[in-house]
């Protein structure tokens, strides 16, 4: 697969891992912007410094229980942290423990001792320990010692940790992706985290950039003045390329594109219990611009709505901006068609 553009990003987040750890980083944007492709490519150009990257990519994952999440970050063994061989593309590790740790009857604190130790060992042996979480959110209904409401959030736990290892001890970095807008508004608003984390967008592709890429990958002027109004998302333009080599025009696939999406949105409303008249009118918003202003332009009674929006991936809340938007410029054509 061609990897598109995003120097700008590639050289923050480079740059963001060998930096003194001083806060956590949450990596967010629109569905399909390219988040985690940048991050595995960030990783891949580290791949010979002093880094060692703790990934994991909780997206595989169905749904994890307690000890799921505990397979999925530890690996039994004698050293203090792991190759992830499941990972073939990019070289990352995945915290050691004994082969006597007993997942069934493991407490929180001892968790949490290994990971500083593990994290600690790195450091000693002359290494930068950073940690990767990808799709964190999938974390929040895992409780410890005792279930559900009784026990300790995973969570709310490991947010404590990780401003321990960042802001407190400056030890380790902690990146965190995450496609769901609304659990970063949880952590923006969030006390524990406050004054301990960063946000870095990573938003659609730029006009340029586009249609840099375009003429690069041998697109006609016309071709290009037609297409560049309906991109924004770096899988579009791999899909315009191939459809282009199976036969079909720009004009036909970006057709396709937005009759695709908005019989999805349209299916969306029909079939949720939601009004479907509140929705309509947040939807007008959009027939004269791509995005809204959040304090200025959505009152409290429109935010149930909105959030049903997001919730489906048809718009995309920017909290650290104010802003919302659809999710792609394609989806606004669909939404506006639409109403
Ligand atoms: N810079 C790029 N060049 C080429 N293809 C890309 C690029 N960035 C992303 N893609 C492609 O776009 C698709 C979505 O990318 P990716 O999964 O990284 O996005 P994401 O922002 O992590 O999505 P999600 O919001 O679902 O987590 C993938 O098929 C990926 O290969
Ligand atoms: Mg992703």
């Amino acid at each position: 697969m061609k990897f598109y553009n995003r120097e700008k990003e590639v050289k923050y987040l480079k740059t963001y891992c060998q930096l003194e750890p001083n806060s956590i980083l949450f990596v967010y944007g629109p569905k399909s912007s390219g988040k985690s492709t940048v991050m595995r490519k960030v990783i891949k150009e580290l791949e010979n410094s002093d880094i060692i990257f703790f990934y994991y990519n909780l997206r595989e994952h169905a749904t994890p229980t307690k000890e799921e999440f505990l397979s999925i970050f530890f690996e039994k063994g004698d050293k203090k942290y792991i190759k992830n061989n499941l990972i073939i593309d990019i070289k990352v590790c995945k915290f050691g423990v004994e082969e006597e740790w007993d997942i069934n009857n493991i407490k929180l604190n001892d968790v949490f001792r290994k990971i500083k130790e593990d994290i600690n060992t790195v450091i000693k042996d002359g290494k930068k320990p950073v940690l990767i979480i990808d799709e964190l959110q999938k974390l929040k209904n895992i409780y410890f010692n005792g279930n559900n409401k009784e026990g300790k959030s995973l969570l709310n736990e490991l947010f404590n940790l990780f401003v321990h290892l960042t802001k407190v001890r400056h030890l380790c970095h902690v990146i965190c992706l995450t496609s769901d807008t609304l659990f970063i508004e949880e952590i923006y608003q969030s006390s524990t985290l406050e004054n301990a984390s960063k946000y870095y967008l990573i938003d659609w592709l730029s006009k340029e950039d586009i249609k840099k890429i375009l003429k690069e990958e041998g697109f006609s002027k016309d071709e290009i003045d037609y297409c560049i109004n309906y991109l924004s998302l770096p899988y579009e333009i791999s899909d315009l390329i191939e459809n282009k080599k199976l036969g079909l025009s720009v004009e036909e696939t970006i057709r396709q594109w937005i009759n695709l999406e908005s019989d999805r949105l349209k299916y969306i409303i029909d079939t949720s219990n939601v009004e479907e008249e509140k929705i309509y009118n947040i939807l007008n918003k959009f027939r004269d611009k791509i995005t809204l202003d959040y304090k200025k332009e959505i009152n409290k009674e429109e935010i149930k709505y909105i959030k049903f929006l997001i919730n489906n991936e048809i718009l995309f809340y920017d909290v650290v901006n104010g802003i919302i938007k659809p999710t792609s410029i394609k989806k606004w054509y669909a939404i506006r068609e639409l109403i």
